[in-house]
């Protein structure tokens, strides 16, 4: 859901400490590195934009107001003049004459405070050439003058960023949201890059909001980094059932006609949505998905009933999505939980799954990654919300890892059925009931 409110309910705190850290551009000054981190749906993204949007309009009014005091003090300057050689001075200031024809374009330029507030979305821009080609082409107008998409190193694409910064001559605050994705590609060079830009200006100074709903992203980057980018650690928490009844309420009102939605239906949404990790966009689309299912079937106003499958239709096209988009070798492993789950199998194990997985892996013909990295795909799936993974000890003989699924089994099975990747592998003749692997020479 792309839509940007144009308020933004229940974020009053962390608005103010975002505005906080961000105040000394409007000084002129380099502001705070910021790094916003919180669970999908906290308002991140929306919060960023929507306090880039208040800044601008603030540099707006701050410098309108200074040019009107300049104007001003010109023109009482200038009457005092004339009265002092008795020049009789007719009905008040000319209006039609603005700062920069009293002080030339120049000096009115310079009297501007410039603050340029630059959004990149990281999943969409994940590399660091493309980051630093980005930021720079916000400074240029000209198309033809724009850096390439390719074919500039590292060292010349940085130049150019500072020497379109440095005439810039103002605050240039850069936001990286979904700051994880390029991490995880890119690694953490063109952070440190961005990091050290003010090292290298005089006349402007750089800011830098990091984003993420991953907390523990920072820890992966190197130290030296960390200490450069000297970051603002900001948490978004989840919202609760009466914060999202507020925003859904707000929305409802914009989108739908009068008489199609009640309050219980909103308390309805915000209590599923609450219940499922306080995301407001979950909350906002079991919302508008209830208002299309009572559309579909030709209902005038939304009933609880709609919600209920509007609620079941989120979760499998969720689940789906995140099966769907899974790499190859995750997808294995879950394909090899999901037969043991099918075959009953009680206690599924990382070991179980292992077995199951080499087998998988063997039938389609490609190499099996070790133990330890299917234990990590366990845990990347246990987070994601597909399984469960439940550390059982059993005292001296050691601690052990039961898992089993937690989304729908036939939603998975399903998709797995529509991904050509994987559904010759369902159907395997050859797939063990219960998988052994031979470990001991006979
Ligand atoms: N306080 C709020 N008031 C009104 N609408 C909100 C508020 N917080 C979030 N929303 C809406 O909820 C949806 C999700 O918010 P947003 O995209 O900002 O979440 P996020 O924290 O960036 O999530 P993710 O980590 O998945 O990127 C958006 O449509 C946004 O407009
Ligand atoms: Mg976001």
């Amino acid at each position: 859901m792309g839509y940007t409110p144009k308020i933004l309910l229940h974020r009053n705190e962390e608005t103010n400490r975002l505005a906080m850290a961000l105040s000394d551009a409007l000084g002129g000054q380099t502001p705070s590195n910021v790094f916003i981190c919180g669970k999908p749906g906290t308002g991140k993204t929306a919060t960023s934009k929507f306090i880039g949007e208040q800044l601008l309009k603030k540099i707006k009014e701050i410098n309108s107001s200074y040019k009107r005091m300049v104007l001003n003090n010109f023109f009482e300057e200038l009457t005092e003049d004339l009265a002092d050689q008795n020049v009789p001075v007719s009905g008040g200031r000319n209006k039609i004459l603005g700062v920069k024809d009293v002080l030339g374009e120049e000096v009115a330029a310079e009297i501007e405070r410039n603050v340029k507030y630059i959004y990149i979305n990281c999943k969409h821009v994940d590399t660091k050439y493309r980051i630093l080609t980005n930021i720079a082409n916000t400074f240029i107008t000209d198309w033809k003058e724009r850096l390439p998409f390719t074919g500039l190193t590292t060292d010349m694409v940085v130049i150019k960023l500072l020497k379109c910064i440095e005439n810039y001559h103002g605050v240039v605050i850069i936001v990286l949201d979904e700051v994880d994705n390029l991490l995880k590609k890119s690694g953490d060079d063109v952070l440190h890059i961005l990091s050290r830009l003010n090292e290298d200006l005089k006349n402007s100074t750089t800011g830098l909001i990091c984003i993420s709903n991953d907390a523990n992203v920072f820890n992966l980057i190197d130290a030296r980094v960390n200490s450069s980018l000297s970051l603002d650690i900001m948490v978004f928490k989840p919202y609760n059932a009466v914060q999202l009844r507020d925003i859904l309420k707000h929305r409802a009102e914009k989108a739908f006609n009068d008489g199609v939605h009640s309050q219980s239906i909103i308390n309805l949404c915000a209590a599923y949505a609450a219940r499922d990790n306080g995301d407001a966009r979950r909350a906002l689309s079991l919302l508008m998905v209830s208002g299309e299912v009572a559309e579909r079937s030709g209902a005038d106003r939304i009933v609880e009933e709609h919600t209920k499958l509007a609620l079941e239709k989120i979760e499998t096209d969720s689940v789906s999505e995140v099966v769907r988009t899974l790499p190859i070798h995750l997808k294995i492993a879950l394909l090899a939980i999901q037969v043991q789950h099918e075959q009953g199998r009680t206690k599924i194990t990382t070991g179980s799954v292992y077995e199951s997985y080499v087998q998988l892996c063997r039938t389609r013909g490609i190499s099996a990654l070790t133990k330890r990295r299917v234990s990590d795909f366990i845990s990347e799936l246990s987070t994601l919300g597909i399984i469960d993974a439940n550390v059982i000890s059993y005292g001296r003989e050691g601690r052990t890892r039961i898992i089993r699924l937690a989304a729908c089994d036939s939603t998975i099975s399903d998709t797995f059925a529509r991904d050509d990747e994987i559904k010759d592998l369902m159907f395997q003749e050859t797939y063990p009931s219960v998988p052994r692997m031979q470990t001991r020479l006979i």
